[in-house]
């Protein structure tokens, strides 16, 4: 079978298919479940510097072809996960420490109280005020917060981006000025769902975030594009479902994939989608490092 390991944003993951931030990544235990399962990597649920609640339900709702979930970032606050993430670690993959903020300094202040092997910064919530998107829409904040947190941190540090803007691209350059290991792309897509007979939004929080399958088109032009245009790494993420799904990923020019809404199908989906990737490989005669980005080079 060819080698899936490859060498993404200051990692290296034995295999490119991750487990992405808030699917299961909120114990320890759930993480090392993921990466006995076949992750390459694991990402936990974003933590911030105090506990939240999150937002009242309901939280998750099922559309056609994917979620739509409005969770409200509820975690414990990061002072409270350095055991989780040590217990993660046991599962003998990176574990990747998704971290949110207001601020540069409180980004900063999370970072440098956290050990991981890498930092995700959640810039890219649709649904928490004050947070995520509300920030990374503008690339100044983006670059700010980015260099705040590789001054910091002594771990890599990768930048989740928002579909929710007008261009992506110029969001990932900013992150790359502040010094961004890599870019991840893509979070969910602002959205939302109203139950008929009420005329109620479903969602407590009335809109929130759109993931699986119905987003991966997006995923794929979005992944496509930052790595025309960047120098650093992407990590392609949104509705990857299927193996095939990942070599698709990969060939608009993802390093590696994350999995969360396809969680669903259960832990097996980590071993599923890279068996299917090295038996492609295997049949086509070719590696990761021939496929990545191969539709960029047919232009
Ligand atoms: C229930 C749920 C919770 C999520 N929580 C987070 C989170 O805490 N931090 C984050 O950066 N992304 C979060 N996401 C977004 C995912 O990491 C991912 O970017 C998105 O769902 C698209 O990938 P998918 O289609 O494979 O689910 C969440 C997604 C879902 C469905």
């Amino acid at each position: 079978m060819p080698s899936l390991t490859v060498h993404a944003g200051g990692l290296t993951l034995r295999n490119p298919v991750m487990l992405a931030a808030g699917i299961l990544g909120t114990t320890g235990a759930s993480l090392r479940r993921a990466a006995l399962a076949g992750a390459g990597g694991v990402v936990t649920k974003s933590l911030g510097s105090v506990p939240r609640d999150g937002h009242p339900g309901p939280t998750i709702v099922q559309v056609d072809c994917g979620l739509l979930n409005a969770m409200g970032l509820p975690n414990p606050s990061y002072k409270k996960f350095q055991e989780e993430i040590d217990i993660a670690r046991t599962g003998g993959v990176p574990v990747v420490a998704s971290i949110f903020g207001s601020s540069a300094e409180e980004f900063a202040g999370i970072a440098r109280g956290l050990d991981a092997d890498a930092f995700e910064l959640n810039l890219s919530c649709p649904h928490a005020e004050k947070y995520g998107s509300e920030l990374g829409r503008y690339p100044d904040l983006v670059e700010a917060v980015t260099g705040a947190v590789k001054a910091a941190a002594n771990a890599p540090v990768w930048v989740k981006l928002t579909p929710n803007t007008a261009d992506i691209v110029e969001l990932g350059q900013a992150a790359q000025r502040g010094g961004a290991d890599a870019v991840v792309a893509i979070n969910t897509l602002k959205a939302m769902a109203i139950d008929i007979e009420t005329g109620y939004p479903i969602l407590g929080n009335r809109f929130g975030g759109l993931s699986g399958p119905a987003i991966k088109p997006v995923a794929v032009r979005s992944v496509y594009d930052l790595a025309l245009r960047l120098d650093i790494p992407v990590i392609g993420v949104g509705g990857v479902t299927s193996w095939e799904d990942a070599v698709e990923m990969i060939m608009a020019g993802a390093c590696a994939v994350q999995v969360g809404t396809a969680l669903q199908k259960g832990y097996g989906i980590f071993e599923e989608i890279s068996l299917g990737l090295a038996r492609y490989l295997e049949r086509k005669s070719m590696t990761l490092e021939d496929i990545r980005g191969m539709a960029g080079r047919h232009y």
